[in-house]
C-alpha cells in the first residue's frame, strides 16, 4: 500500500505509545514485520522552544524507514512550524497529527481528543502543515458517540490534504474501557478516499483478521498487545497468511526480545529515558509465575539483574499463559 508517495510493504503498523514507541522498541517491532511504526506523541511546542531532549526521542535510523513522527498541539501554525523542523532533523516519511488523546493534562490544552469538538481547527491544522512540509502528512482520531460528526471530521481531515486517516474506535470519554467499535472506521472506508487504519483492541490473529474484514480497512495498527510482546507482529501475519497459530516458545522468545531490546536502547543512547523496570514488567505478563518475577524486578536497577530473574523465569516456566493480561490496560 502506499501513504502518499510512501511504500510501505505490509498492513500492520505499530501504533504511537508514549513513554513505549521509542526508536529501540520500534526497531525491535520492525524486526518482527510491523511494516510502519510511530513514534511517541511529541510535543509540538516543546519542538519549538528547542527542548532537544523531548524531540529526540523521535530520532530514528535509515534502517527503521518507513516511520511516521507524531505530533500534538493547539495551534495550527506551532504545529506546522514544528513539523518543519521535524522534517528537517530527523527525515521521518510521514507526519501524524495526534486527534486523539484523551489525556486531561493534553485535553485541558486544546490538544488531542479536544480538538474533535473543533473541526474547523482541525481543518487548518491539517492544511497549514500540509502546506509546510514535503512528507504526507497523516491523522489518528478517537471517534464521537455522533457518526455523522465523526464522518464529516473524517472528510475534513481528508479535504484538508491528509494522506491517511487512523481510527481508533473509542471516544474520548471511554479512555481504554469498554470495546472499540470498529463500525466507526468501517463507515469512513466507505466515505473516504485516502487510506484508512483500523486501531483499537487487536490482541492477535484472530482479532486481526476480524477487524480487517470487518473494515475493509487498508491497515492494522497495534499498540498494547505489542507492549513487552513484539513478536505479536509476526504471530498476526503468520495467522493472516495461513489462518494457523504460529508455534512459539513464547516465554524463550520474550526473552530474546527484551535482551535485543535492551542492545537496542544501548545503540541509540536511550537508556536513561527509559524506565526499563516498567518495560521488563510487560515483557514478563502472561507468563506463568511472572508476577513473583516482577516483584523482583520492582526491586532493582540493574539489567543484568533483571535479565537472570527472567531467566530464571524462563527455566521454571517454558509454556505461557494466555495473554489476557494485556487486555485490562
Ligand atoms: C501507554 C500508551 C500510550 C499511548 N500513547 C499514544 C500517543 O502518544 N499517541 C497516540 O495517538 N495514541 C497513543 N496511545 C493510544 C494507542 O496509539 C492506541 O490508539 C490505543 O492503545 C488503542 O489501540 P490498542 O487497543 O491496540 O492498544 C497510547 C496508548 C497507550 C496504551
Amino acid at each position: 500500500m502506499k501513504i502518499g508517495n510512501i511504500k510501505i510493504d505490509g498492513y500492520l503498523f505499530l501504533a504511537p505509545m508514549a513513554d513505549v514507541t521509542n526508536p529501540a522498541f520500534r526497531m525491535l517491532c520492525k524486526k518482527h514485520g510491523a511494516s510502519l511504526t510511530y513514534s511517541e506523541m511529541i510535543s509540538a511546542d516543546a519542538v519549538i522552544h528547542g527542548n532537544i531532549r523531548t524531540a529526540d526521542r523521535g530520532l530514528s535510523s535509515e534502517e527503521e524507514k518507513p516511520f511516521a513522527i507524531q505530533l500534538f498541539g493547539n495551534s495550527a501554525a506551532t504545529i506546522a512550524n514544528a513539523s518543519v523542523i521535524i522534517e528537517e532533523r530527523y527525515s521521518p516519511d510521514i507526519i501524524d497529527l495526534n486527534f486523539g488523546c484523551p489525556a486531561n493534562v493534553l485535553v485541558k490544552d486544546g490538544s488531542g481528543s479536544a480538538l474533535l469538538y473543533f473541526p474547523e481547527k482541525i481543518r487548518e491544522i491539517v492544511s497549514t502543515v500540509c502546506k509546510k512540509v514535503e512528507v504526507p502528512v497523516t491523522a489518528k482520531i478517537r471517534v464521537l458517540h455522533d457518526m455523522k460528526k465523526i464522518l464529516d471530521i473524517a472528510r475534513t481531515i481528508e479535504e484538508a490534504g491528509a494522506s491517511a486517516i487512523t481510527v481508533h474506535g473509542r471516544t474520548q470519554a471511554q479512555q481504554y474501557a469498554g470495546k472499540a467499535e470498529h463500525e466507526y472506521a468501517r463507515k469512513i472506508k466507505n466515505e473516504l478516499s485516502i487510506p484508512v487504519i483500523a486501531n483499537g483492541d487487536i490482541f492477535d490473529g484472530c482479532s486481526a483478521k476480524h477487524v480487517i474484514e470487518y473494515t475493509g480497512c487498508d491497515a492494522l495498527m497495534v499498540g498494547r498487545a505489542s507492549m513487552g510482546n513484539p513478536h505479536v507482529f509476526r504471530e498476526i501475519s503468520h495467522f493472516l497468511r495461513t489462518g494457523e497459530q504460529l508455534p512459539t516458545n513464547e516465554c524463550t522468545q520474550r526473552l530474546e526480545d527484551f535482551k535485543e531490546y535492551v542492545r537496542l536502547l544501548e545503540l541509540y543512547g536511550l537508556e536513561e529515558y527509559v524506565d526499563i523496570r516498567m518495560h521488563a514488567q510487560w515483557f514478563t505478563r502472561g507468563i506463568k509465575g511472572g508476577r513473583h518475577v516482577r516483584q523482583g524486578i520492582s526491586g532493582t536497577r540493574e539489567i543484568k539483574t533483571i535479565v537472570q530473574l527472567m531467566e530464571s523465569l524462563c527455566a521454571q516456566s517454558p509454556d505461557m499463559a494466555t495473554n489476557n493480561d494485556f487486555h485490562g490496560n
